[in-house]
């Protein structure tokens, strides 16, 4: 069987665009080495929560549309190869390309004898200069010519955890790195299909497009640590609120009202990875990047303010409750790489509070962590239940849900630390409420 697409790597970003593919009519092979994570989808059973994916796998098997492999030899049925291996953080910060290399290797093998034209889309995240490694690296292993025989495009990924499946299917960007109009036409053509009309593309050099996405998320990054660090001059004056800051600076055009959310800090497997990268990066090239050295520095020790809080309100921590709603980075997933509910549950332990924790979907990774050294509640009640403060470290909706009422009612004494900003300071001012950015 021929395929249109071949996706090398199954992760977070392999699987949503394959999947998405695949319900836009593209015939996808999806492969990975790992048969645990084949199997699993091969019975349309995700190994990433993420919503609609399981209906849109489902689908996607059932109709043939997605064909799965442990061989990256199977590649060759395919024409257009995306790379979506991940690019793990060095101990320096730096990236290793090892998964991508040798997945680079694999396929040059695997076409080196077949006389077709291939193109391979650089779908992981990396840094500008890698999409001339792996043409090197492809035309040593495969003793074939880059344009002649295979075209090399970069094509990073915007899509966000949690909205994985819209982002894909509706980015506000497509961003094509790419030196050949034979290329460029082969891209352009499978693209249209999957996104028709108004396609948003961006045509740039393949480094440009490397660049871009470490430009992109680091900016964000930025962004957040910026209202963090403003969050924190808020809380020092009487009436600060950083959410009515956000408020008025965000109306203004320029700066957007995007990702202008103070909170406990940006965690997750993208942030903190590609900022380090870039600081990495910058070195090598001898350019001076204190700017984004500063956002990691204020994104490490944004969760104290939650031990300023308590430090004040409940003095020595030792044997005082301390429930958490909310272990996952973000909402909508179950994702804990990175989130700020490790660093804040391993203080509290180090200081030997008792916590008691609940997530609506990230209770079984965090208990591969903490074990039996912290108690997992079944829901958002069980978990205040007692509890000598609450921590909002998630802003899922259901915690939204609960009432000034509810906190009084189940807890030993309502001291509430509000991560997220997720409840209404004027509902909640009979309460001893605290929040992130408020004076
Ligand atoms: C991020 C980017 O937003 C995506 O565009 C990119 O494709 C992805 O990284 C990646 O490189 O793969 P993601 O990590 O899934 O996506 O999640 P975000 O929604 O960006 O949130 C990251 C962190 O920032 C979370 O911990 C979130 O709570 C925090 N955040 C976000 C804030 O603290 N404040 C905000 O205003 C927004």
């Amino acid at each position: 069987m021929e395929y249109d697409v071949a996706f090398v790597g199954l992760g977070y970003v392999g699987l949503s665009t394959a999947v998405c593919f695949a319900d836009r009519g593209i015939n996808v092979l999806g492969v990975d080495i790992d048969s645990k994570k084949i199997n699993r989808i091969k019975n349309a059973d995700s190994p990433i929560h993420e919503r609609y994916m399981n209906e849109l796998l489902e689908k996607a098997i059932k109709k043939n549309r997605l064909s799965l492999s442990r061989k990256v030899a199977d590649v060759t049925k395919a024409k257009i190869i995306f790379l979506t291996v991940g690019t793990p953080s060095r101990k320096n910060g730096s990236i290793d390309l090892k998964y991508i290399e040798q997945a680079s290797k694999d396929i040059a093998i695997a076409i080196k004898d077949i006389e077709e034209y291939f193109v391979i889309v650089i779908k992981s995240t990396v840094v500008p200069g890698t999409a001339l490694k792996i043409i090197d690296n492809l035309e040593k292993h495969s003793r074939k010519k880059n344009s002649i025989h295979f075209g090399v495009i970069v094509n990073p990924e915007f899509l966000q955890e949690g909205s994985a499946i819209n982002d894909t299917l509706r980015p506000d960007k497509i961003v094509v790195g790419v030196n050949s109009e034979k290329d460029k036409k082969i891209i352009y053509k499978l693209f249209k299909k999957i996104y028709r009309k108004n396609l948003p593309i961006v045509y740039t050099t393949p480094s440009n497009a490397e660049l871009i996405k470490y430009a992109n998320n680091s900016l964000l990054a930025t962004k957040i640590s910026f209202m963090n660090y403003i969050s924190r001059i808020a809380e020092r004056i009487p009436d600060g609120d950083v959410n009515e800051i956000k408020y008025a600076i965000g109306m203004d055009k320029r700066i957007s009202e995007s990702f202008l959310n103070a909170g406990l800090g940006f965690g997750g497997s993208c942030f903190p990875k590609d900022v380090k990268a870039l600081i990495a990066f910058s070195k090598e090239l001898g350019v001076n990047s204190e700017i984004l050295q500063s956002v990691l520095a204020i994104n490490d020790t944004q969760f104290m303010s939650v031990f300023n809080i308590l430090n004040k309100e409940l003095g020595q921590l030792e044997r005082k409750r301390i429930s958490i709603l909310g272990l996952a980075f973000k909402p909508e997933t179950d994702d804990i790489r990175d989130a700020t509910s490790i660093k804040i549950i391993k203080r509290l332990l180090d200081k030997k509070a008792k916590v008691r924790v609940y997530d609506p979907i990230a209770n079984n990774n965090m208990k591969r962590i903490f074990g039996s050294s912290i108690t997992y509640a079944k829901d958002s009640e069980s978990c205040i239940r007692n509890s000598d403060c609450c921590i909002i470290v998630t802003e899922w909706k259901e915690f939204k849900m609960l009432k000034p009422k509810d906190f009084i009612r189940l807890m030993k004494r309502p001291l509430i630390i509000d991560g997220r900003r997720i409840f209404s300071k004027k509902q909640f001012n009979k309460l001893e409420y605290h929040a992130i950015g408020l004076g």
